[in-house]
């Protein structure tokens, strides 16, 4: 279902002290800053230890919602250091980050390997938040639609309808990230079109018109506003400045 949404990716950062803090400021600027019910969906989603303290924090329900920044493939087995999707979901994430570039680039992860993340995450019930996004050598050879089309063809689009009407797509421009250089928001509209051209290929008009599409990418509480202000930018995933409870409630304020 496409909404306003905002999802904060603390990455690997905060002690439980400092997560306990953040999450208590951010939970009480929302309720008393965000009080109508057409409110954005927020999620956070902290690194694994943090998700039990801030998941009591955040209350279990539907928003201000429980996310993990990663799962594994299986559902359970010898993998050791590996954290799997039914046990996030046995501990109160509703939401699961699969395909972050940091991931495709430090550990490797593929378009097949995600395809099999993707269905571990909904088996367990967990809503994916599919990361895409080109680098500047291939934005700057011209190849940015060819290289996101890919991606989604193959990461994303061999769910069923009714899998995918669960997915929220990110796309994060690589050479953006935590680069303090946002795209532009004509950038960000221009791809966040062409994503939703390739959903009504994929699937039909109906699913492109239900997809949420966030942005990320030096996304802040000064340039937010215009970038959601674009047609087919529903939000935003954050980084550096969902760990400022001020900035990142007012990326939330932003639409
Ligand atoms: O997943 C969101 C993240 O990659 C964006 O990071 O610090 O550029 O907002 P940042």
């Amino acid at each position: 279902m496409r909404q306003n949404f905002v999802a904060g990716n603390w990455k690997m950062n905060l002690t439980l002290p400092e997560a306990q803090a953040l999450t208590s400021e951010i939970v009480q600027m929302l309720h008393d800053e965000l009080l109508g019910a057409d409110s954005p969906q927020v999620v956070i989603c902290p690194p694994f230890p943090l998700l039990p303290a801030v998941g009591h924090l955040l209350g279990g329900g539907p928003t201000p919602a429980l996310g993990a920044q990663n799962c594994h493939q299986k559902e359970s087995g010898a993998y050791t250091g590996e954290v799997s999707a039914k046990l996030l979901q046995s501990i109160g994430c509703q939401y699961v980050i699969l395909g972050h570039s940091e991931r495709r680039q430090y550990f490797h992860e593929d378009d097949a390997l995600l395809s099999q993340k993707l269905k571990a995450a909904l088996t367990a019930g967990l809503k994916p938040i599919f990361c895409v996004g080109e680098s500047l050598d291939t934005r700057e050879a011209e190849e940015t639609f060819d290289f996101i089309a890919k991606q989604l063809k193959d990461g994303l689009f061999h769910l069923s309808n009714e899998e995918f009407d669960q997915v929220v797509i990110a796309y994060e421009p690589i050479w953006a990230i935590g680069t303090g250089k946002t795209a532009t928001s004509q950038q960000a509209q221009e791809v966040h079109a062409f994503i939703r051209e390739q959903v009504a290929q994929a699937y039909d008009a109906q699913a492109a018109q239900n997809t949420t599409i966030l942005y990320g990418g030096s996304c802040n509480a000064q340039n937010a506003r215009e970038i959601f202000s674009q047609p087919d930018v529903d939000g935003g995933l954050i980084g550096g400045a969902a760990l400022k409870s001020r900035d990142f409630v007012t990326i939330v304020k932003s639409f």
